[in-house]
């Protein structure tokens, strides 16, 4: 007799019993029924053949092959995905066969970056066959973004093929029939598949739909995109079994205000998962920023109060972003404290290390942080940075540094961050000579008393 059991279809928990809160991830009302198909009982060997037993090979003779990999046509999109490195002739971007999942909040750019990615690859000098498959729009809508994206002339060459349909069986027979050089399967939560009970986005459906593309991809040697949308939590919307089932698991995340656009891989079978690529969205989709270094920087070489340079890294690379700082008095009892793209408590914490060691008196005032360019910090190398910054507007004078590296401790002590000379020579090709960090002197206070000869 088929057995049941019950599946949460937020984080993919699986029990015996029904739960109207699951165990595993706090989310209520997500358990979904599951029939399991009776298994066969066997022997010992179950279904292998003991004439026909696998020999395992020593890792000395198993062969290296250098994965081909196919060019997105964005260098900022193909460091991502990474490069395959041991022959010289090494080549970054798609792995064949690999299947790579792109997440992100709705309406970030998935599909446009994707259909950019799609019509490059299917233009008249790359002459590759991609299909788009799109479970969320039409065709008409696609045609339409791909005449935004590269006018109705250009069209007229491509191989790009485009099918709309929810039925994931239709699909693979279409894929399997077609066999393109690259498919775009947008969403994995719109396709479903009439044999099992359900609706699309839940969790025996999406298991069911990525098994089919993997299924896909591994035995044509084929690459796959996948699109995943992600709930406002942050996680990817249905459950993290998804994101085991593919090789590559990529997050496009973004500023709504400023258009910037940051492409992570967080899990990649085939490159580094350190490396970032950074877009802007503009008219006619999305732009690669290869110049980043002044992308994070406001254009004006004069100084003013309140600014100053940190050095992160993100990857292997380092990225000069300028840090403003604005404080004024305060007239509430709990004055505010505002950063954008720094985390709060950092923030509290930093200002609380400024009033207490570096003398400074902020604890009467609002303090806004913000970085330019909309780039999330989570590197305490901008600590230095930050706190001069608010101190530099709360004195209201500019800084005599312009570029600041290095950490704060609780004691109000400077640290020296990894990979500092490599941020130091950085900031000094553009022009910051000069740089403050842990090198400056050893405490907050001393470089506060160097710079402002303040008494303390
Ligand atoms: P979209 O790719 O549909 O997002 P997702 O697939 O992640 O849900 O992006 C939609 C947004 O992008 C929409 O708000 C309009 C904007 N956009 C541009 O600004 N320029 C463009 O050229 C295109 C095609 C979209
Ligand atoms: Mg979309």
């Amino acid at each position: 007799m088929a057995k049941t059991k019950y599946v949460c279809s937020s984080c993919g928990y699986e029990s015996g019993k029904w739960y109207g809160r699951c165990p595993e991830c706090s989310n209520w009302n997500t358990f979904e029924e599951v029939t399991v198909p009776d298994t066969p009982k066997k022997g010992r060997f179950g279904s292998v053949n003991p004439s026909q037993l696998l020999t395992p090979q020593k890792i000395s003779s198993v062969k290296l092959i250098s994965e081909s990999r196919v060019s997105t046509g964005f260098e900022e999109f193909d460091r991502v995905l990474g490069t395959s490195g041991f022959s010289e002739k090494s080549s970054a971007g798609i792995v064949a066969g690999s299947i790579i999942l792109l997440s992100g909040d709705p309406g970030i750019g998935k599909s446009t970056i994707l259909l950019q990615l799609a019509l490059g690859l299917s233009d008249a000098v790359h002459k590759k066959t991609v299909l788009y498959i799109t479970g969320e729009e039409s065709e008409h809508q696609i045609k339409m973004r791909a005449t935004r994206i590269v006018g109705d002339e250009e069209l007229g060459n491509s191989n790009l093929l485009i099918l709309s349909t929810t039925d994931i069986d239709m699909a693979a027979e279409v894929m399997i029939a077609t066999k393109p050089d690259l498919v775009i399967v947008d969403s994995v939560q719109t396709l479903a598949t009439s044999q099992l009970p359900g609706f699309a986005g839940s969790v025996p459906q999406i298991r069911y739909v990525t098994t089919r593309v993997v299924s896909f991809a591994k035995t044509n040697n084929i690459p796959v995109f996948l699109v995943g949308h992600v709930t406002k939590e942050g996680i990817v919307a249905g459950p993290m079994l998804l994101s085991h089932m593919v090789d590559t698991v990529l997050y496009l995340e973004g500023d709504q205000l400023t258009g910037t656009r940051i492409l992570r891989a967080y899990k990649n079978r085939f490159g580094d998962t350190s490396e970032v690529g950074i877009f802007v969205m503009e008219e006619k989709g999305l732009t690669q920023i290869q110049d980043v270094e002044g992308f994070f920087m406001n254009k004006q070489d004069e100084k003013v109060p309140g600014s100053c340079v940190a050095v992160v890294m993100e990857g292997s690379r380092p990225l000069l972003v300028e840090l403003q700082a604005l404080v004024v008095p305060s007239t509430l009892s709990f004055p505010r404290r505002v950063s954008t793209g720094l985390a709060d408590r950092r923030l509290e914490l930093l200002l609380a290390v400024i009033q207490k060691y570096a003398k400074v008196p902020v604890e009467r005032m609002d303090v806004f942080v913000n970085i330019v360019g909309g780039l999330k910090i989570s590197e305490t190398a901008a600590d230095l940075a930050a706190a001069v910054s608010i101190i530099s507007s709360f004195y209201n004078k500019p800084l005599p540094h312009r570029a600041a590296i290095g950490e704060i401790g609780l004691l109000g002590e400077l640290k020296i961050v990894p990979n500092l000379d490599k941020r130091i020579r950085e900031a000094e090709k553009f022009g910051f000579q000069n740089v403050l960090s842990a090198k400056s002197g050893k405490f907050l206070y001393n470089v506060v008393q160097n710079m402002y000869g303040k008494k303390s």
